[in-house]
C-alpha cells in the first residue's frame, strides 16, 4: 500500500494541497497518495486519530485546525513552538505525533528565492496579529529584516505577539491607526480581511518607493491586497501562491526527506 498523506481543513474542496503534493511525488518518484478531510468542527482530533489508526502517515492541517493540530502534537519544532499553530503532523517512527509549522519558511523562501529579495536591512510592516501572522513571525526576523512592525487593528494583540517574539530579534506591535507618516520596503498582509475582499484600513503612502506588497492570501484573480499594491505604487504586487507551494515543499520534505523542485508547480498552478 502507498504512503497515504492529507490535509484537513474546513472548508477543503478548493485546497491546492494535493495538486501540489501529486505534482512533487511524480517529480520525485515517492510512491504516496496524498486526499484531503473535511474537518468537522467538534472531530478534529477523532478525525486524525481515525486517519492515524488507518496507517495515515503525516498531515497538513489549515483553517480553522491550526491551533488544535499544535495541541495534539506529542512534540513540536521549535519554530511551530512559537508560532502556536501546526500545519504538519508527522508519524515518527515510535509512532509519536510530531507537530511543525511550514508557513513561515515558506513565506521567506518565496520572498528570497523565488522572488529575489533582500530581507536584509529592510523595513518591514506585517498587517495582522491572528494565526497567520503567528506562524511567519520568527522566520521573518531570522531573514534578518532591519525592523518588523506588527500592526493589528486590535493594538494589544499586535503588542502582545511582538513581545512573545521579541528574542528573535527587532520586533515591534502598533494598531492599524498609528501608521500616518511611516514608510516600509515591504508590506504582507496577513489579516482575514480579504476573505471579505476587504483590505485593512491603512494610510495610501505607506510603501517607500520602490517597495513591495505581499498578500498571504491567494485567489485565481488578483486579491484585494494585490490590488491595494498595485494601486499604490507596488514594485511587485504578490499573492500567496508561492508561499503556499513553498510551505508544501518543506513538509513534504519533513516527511520523506527529498525537497522537491518547486518553480515549474508554482507557474503550473498560475497557468502560465
Ligand atoms: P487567522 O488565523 O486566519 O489569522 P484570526 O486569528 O481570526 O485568523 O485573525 C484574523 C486577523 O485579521 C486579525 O489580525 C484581525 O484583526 P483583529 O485582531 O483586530 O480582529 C484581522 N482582520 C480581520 N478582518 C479585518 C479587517 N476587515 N480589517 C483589518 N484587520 C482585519
Amino acid at each position: 500500500m502507498k504512503d497515504r498523506y492529507v490535509v484537513i481543513g474546513n472548508p477543503i474542496e478548493h485546497s491546492k494541497s494535493p495538486q501540489i503534493h501529486a505534482a512533487f511525488a511524480r517529480q520525485t518518484g515517492q510512491e504516496m497518495e496524498y486526499g484531503r478531510i473535511l474537518g468537522e468542527a467538534d472531530g478534529f482530533e477523532r478525525q486524525v486519530r481515525e486517519f492515524l489508526a488507518a496507517g495515515g502517515k503525516g498531515l497538513n492541517v489549515t483553517v480553522p485546525f491550526k491551533e488544535a493540530a499544535w495541541h495534539l502534537a506529542g512534540e513540536r519544532s521549535g519554530r511551530a513552538e512559537v508560532a502556536g499553530a501546526v500545519n504538519t503532523l508527522i508519524v515518527l517512527a515510535d509512532g509519536r505525533l510530531r507537530g511543525d509549522n511550514t508557513d513561515g519558511v515558506g513565506l521567506v523562501r518565496d520572498l528570497t528565492v523565488n522572488q529575489g529579495l533582500d530581507l536584509k536591512g529592510c523595513r518591514v510592516l506585517l498587517l495582522g496579529a491572528g494565526g497567520a501572522s503567528r506562524g511567519v513571525v520568527r522566520p521573518l526576523l531570522e531573514a534578518g529584516p532591519n525592523q518588523l512592525l506588527i500592526a493589528n487593528r486590535t493594538a494589544e494583540k499586535a503588542l502582545a505577539l511582538a513581545a512573545a517574539l521579541s528574542g528573535f530579534g527587532a520586533v515591534f506591535g502598533c494598531g492599524l491607526d498609528r501608521l500616518a507618516g511611516r514608510q516600509f520596503d515591504l508590506i504582507i498582509n496577513g489579516t482575514a480581511a480579504g476573505l471579505r475582499g476587504e483590505v485593512p484600513g491603512i494610510p495610501e503612502h505607506l510603501l517607500a518607493p520602490g517597495g513591495w506588497s505581499y498578500d498571504m492570501m491567494y485567489g485565481s484573480e488578483p486579491t484585494a491586497f494585490v490590488r491595494w499594491g498595485e494601486a499604490h505604487g507596488a514594485a511587485r504586487a504578490l499573492d500567496g501562491l508561492g508561499m503556499l507551494v513553498e510551505q508544501a515543499a518543506e513538509a513534504f520534505y519533513l516527511w520523506r526527506g527529498i525537497r522537491p523542485e518547486t518553480r515549474g508547480v508554482i507557474e503550473a498552478l498560475r497557468g502560465v
